[in-house]
Order: C-alpha cells, then sequence, then structure tokens
C-alpha cells in the first residue's frame, strides 16, 4: 500500500500565523506538524508516500522532509495549486498510485493509534476510521449501526445524523482515482472527500473502524494548543520510560 499525505490548504482559520508559512509547518510541542501523520504512515509500515503541497511554501516542505532517506522511506512531492478538495489528491496522485491501494492522511491530522493490522488485512473497498466528538458539524460524519454498517456519509451537517466524525486517515482499493475523476465539485467548488465515500458505500464497499486512541485534527487553535499539550505529555511519558529502562538496566549489569 502506498501513502499519500495531503498538506495543502490556506489554512485560513490559523490567521495571522499561516499568512507566512503552511499550517502544517507549525510546530506541534517540539516537531512540525506534518512529522505526527508521517510517523504514523511509517509506523503502518508505509514507506513510499506522496507529500502533496501547496505552491506558496512548497521549498520548506521539501528543505525539512528532503528524500525521506533520512526517515526510511522514499518521498514524491506533487503541488496542489489551489485548494480544490481533499478528492483531488487522486487526480492528482494517480501516476504515482499506479496499479496499488493507498492510504491518505490528512497533514493536520493527529492519531494514536497504530494502522499497522489495518494496512495489512486491508483488501479493498474503502476503510474508514471513526471518532466520537462533541462538536459533529466541524466534521464528515457517518452515521452506523450496531453491527458498525454505514448507513450513511455526510459532510459538516447542520444537522448531524451521529457523533461519529470521519477522521482524516483513509484506506482505498485502486478505485479510487476513477472515482475521484467522477465527482461533481460540491456548492464551495470541492472535489469532497465525502463524495468518494458516498461512491463506495452505494457499491456496498464502504467499511467503518472505530478508533481506540486519542485524535485530534490540529486546523483550530484551540486544537493546536490541546494537539501541543498532548504531544508534550506522550514525549515526558517516553522519557521517564527511558529513565526508568535505563536505570533498570544499570541495576541489572
Ligand atoms: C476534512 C474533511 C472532513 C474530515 C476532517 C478530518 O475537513 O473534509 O470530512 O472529518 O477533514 O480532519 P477540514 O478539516 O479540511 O475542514
Amino acid at each position: 500500500m502506498k501513502g499519500i499525505i495531503l498538506a495543502g490548504g490556506a489554512g485560513t482559520r490559523l490567521h495571522p500565523i499561516t499568512k507566512v508559512t503552511s499550517k502544517q509547518l507549525l510546530p506541534v510541542y517540539n516537531k512540525p506538524m506534518i512529522f505526527y501523520p508521517l510517523e504514523t504512515l511509517l509506523k503502518a509500515g508505509i514507506t513510499d508516500i506522496l507529500i502533496i503541497i501547496a505552491p506558496e511554501n512548497a521549498g520548506d516542505f521539501v528543505r525539512l522532509l528532503g528524500s525521506g532517506k533520512e526517515f526510511g522511506a522514499k518521498f514524491t512531492y506533487e503541488v496542489q495549486e489551489k485548494p480544490e478538495g481533499l478528492a483531488q489528491a487522486f487526480i492528482i496522485g494517480a501516476s504515482f498510485i499506479g496499479n496499488d491501494s493507498v492510504a491518505m492522511i490528512l497533514g493536520d491530522n493527529l492519531f494514536e493509534d497504530d494502522f499497522s493490522e489495518a494496512v495489512k488485512n486491508f483488501k479493498s473497498g474503502a476503510s474508514i476510521f471513526l471518532k466520537d466528538v462533541p462538536d459533529p458539524q466541524r466534521f464528515g460524519i457517518a452515521e452506523i449501526d450496531a453491527d458498525l454498517n454505514v448507513l450513511s456519509v455526510e459532510e459538516k451537517p447542520k444537522i448531524p445524523k451521529s457523533k461519529y466524525a470521519i477522521t482524516g486517515l483513509y484506506m482505498y482499493d485502486n478505485t479510487v482515482v476513477e472515482k475521484a475523476k467522477n465527482i461533481t465539485p460540491s456548492a464551495r467548488g470541492e472535489l469532497e472527500i465525502t463524495g468518494l465515500h458516498d461512491m463506495y458505500l452505494k457499491e456496498g464497499n464502504l467499511n467503518a473502524v472505530i478508533l481506540k486512541g486519542k485524535w485530534l485534527d490540529t486546523g483550530t487553535f484551540e486544537s493546536l494548543h490541546e494537539a501541543s499539550c498532548f504531544a508534550r505529555e506522550k514525549a515526558l511519558k517516553q522519557s521517564h520510560l527511558q529513565v526508568t529502562e535505563m536505570r533498570i538496566k544499570e541495576r541489572l549489569v
């Protein structure tokens, strides 16, 4: 399975900070935001990765991430000229995807879950990952039944049918490229990812998984701050753990 990190967009909700840089380059505690979705893909075993960026700060992304060698991966870059929707990524990335299946992650999404099993077990159709949220109007929403069958999907509904947000990590079979070409732009002129999910749903090929760990979309000041606090907590726990392990080893020697 190949990977795409979508890091385009104007980041208008984070003005004035994003007037001079990209949202996905902003710090989340001690790392640039894009490192988190990148680490999620790497941890899942995906190392052939297309990074889609806006033209304004394209050079900064290449300077930061390079060829991928440093991460044990291979990076390809493409530019999304205008923020014309998440599903456009599959048109931009068509030749990169080739005949493979693909996982796409949004450059401003932070996940605690490990997706290696989901990647290993993926066969066909589309997989979406859901999280119960208090503010469902902000997200793509999936209505599900008790057996986790998806009944409907809607993009930022005014009256949401459920509290399950469709988070920014998706897995698709190769038909995603053709499907993306057939989406008609929404009222706001974008190729919506929800349109794509609706096509998979109508075919009976949309699978939903509920996330166990924390998930954050860092597109607002509030969530950006929360993400930094969370990343700090995790990093400190990790270093405490390392110190404890070191002490145990020292005692054993
Ligand atoms: C996008 C998607 C939405 C999804 C969200 C997850 O919204 O359109 O379906 O729930 O990402 O982060 P955006 O944050 O770009 O407004």
